[in-house]
């Protein structure tokens, strides 16, 4: 029997058996390997062997490199068992980083689960966009709208150490999650969190930047997305008939809460730039621009109020 027909369900029984008789039947570190990689690659799951070793370090609370030194190493029947329900819901659709619960953004590890939407590689080109416009030793008070777990905006503040940042999201289930992380990283005391729809929680208030990655998908391209995305919150994809939605609010709500010389700078969806460059002009914003990500898509809007 080749190893992808034999089925991980029947594995811990294996392993039980193995260690009692013969070493032939063993799940070594390297057989279990093989055998996820090829059963994640059938089930069309992106980085096949990339995923079944992350999910393996977890299982064996080690580093992948530590798979490569210990690969002949039999896996005992409670490491086997915890692993298969990891594969089990990897297999059911499940996002790797909510299986690890951890996702790393701009070199710090952010906690995450199904409260919040998983940090993106492109969203650390908005964070070094803000940055950017931030300056070296800002001590400005930074509002990001639509905090999530917080990795936008508690990088800011991690890589400003004087600064402060207001951050708000609808979801008070994200925010448990955005306030973990900013105890985990230290920031409590120059990180104010606060719940409601956009500027409702901050009315009054002028901040020198705002940055946002708000919902920008399109409600009838939600059910397109790969299965891993659709299990994120329809509240953190969600952007409306036109993806839009959020965007459009945030941009004509922008000049009332930045002061003069302030910088707006947003997370966009693939295809949003000219509608975002409109919106702007709307709003009497000045300077707008687009800049893209590496797989060269529109991602980044930034504007200036005059
Ligand atoms: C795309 S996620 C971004 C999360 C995080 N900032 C990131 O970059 O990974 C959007 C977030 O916006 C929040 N959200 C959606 N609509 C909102 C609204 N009207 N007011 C405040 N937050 C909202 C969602 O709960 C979700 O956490």
């Amino acid at each position: 029997m080749k190893p992808h027909e034999i089925r991980l369900e029947s594995a811990a029984r294996d392993v039980g058996r193995a260690s009692e008789s013969s070493v032939g039947e063993t799940w070594t570190i390297q057989r279990v390997i093989l055998w996820t990689s090829d059963y994640f690659k059938k089930k069309g799951i992106d980085s096949p062997r990339l995923t079944a070793e992350l999910l393996l370090a977890h299982a064996l609370s080690c580093d992948r490199v530590r798979l490569y030194t210990d690969f002949d190493r039999p896996l005992n029947k409670d490491e086997l068992a915890a692993f298969r329900s990891l594969v089990e819901r990897k297999g059911a659709g499940e996002p790797v980083h909510y299986l690890l619960g951890r996702r790393e953004f701009f070199g710090r590890s952010f906690k995450v689960d199904a409260r919040v939407l998983v940090p993106r590689p492109e969203t650390e080109l908005v964070a070094e966009a803000a940055l950017e416009k931030l300056g070296p030793d800002s001590d400005q008070p930074i509002l990001e709208l639509c905090t999530g777990s917080g990795c936008l905006g508690l990088t800011l503040v991690a890589e400003r150490p004087s600064a402060r940042l207001v951050a708000v999201d609808l979801s008070a289930a994200a925010l448990d999650v955005a306030r973990e992380n900013a105890a985990a990283l230290g920031l409590v005391p120059r990180v104010e969190l606060l719940e409601g729809d956009l500027f409702a929680p901050v009315a009054g208030r002028t901040f020198t930047l705002l940055v946002a990655n708000p919902p920008y998908v399109a409600t009838g391209v939600i059910p397109t997305l790969k299965p891993e995305v659709q299990r994120e919150p329809q509240l953190a994809l969600d952007g409306g008939a036109d993806g839009l939605a959020v965007l459009r609010r945030i941009v004509l709500g922008a000049p009332s809460a930045l002061v003069s010389g302030g910088w707006l700078v947003l997370e966009i969806g693939e295809g949003q730039g000219a509608a975002v460059l409109d919106l702007f002009a709307q709003a009497g914003l000045s300077e707008g621009s687009i800049r893209q990500d590496l797989a060269r898509l529109e991602r980044i809007a930034l504007a200036r109020r005059p």
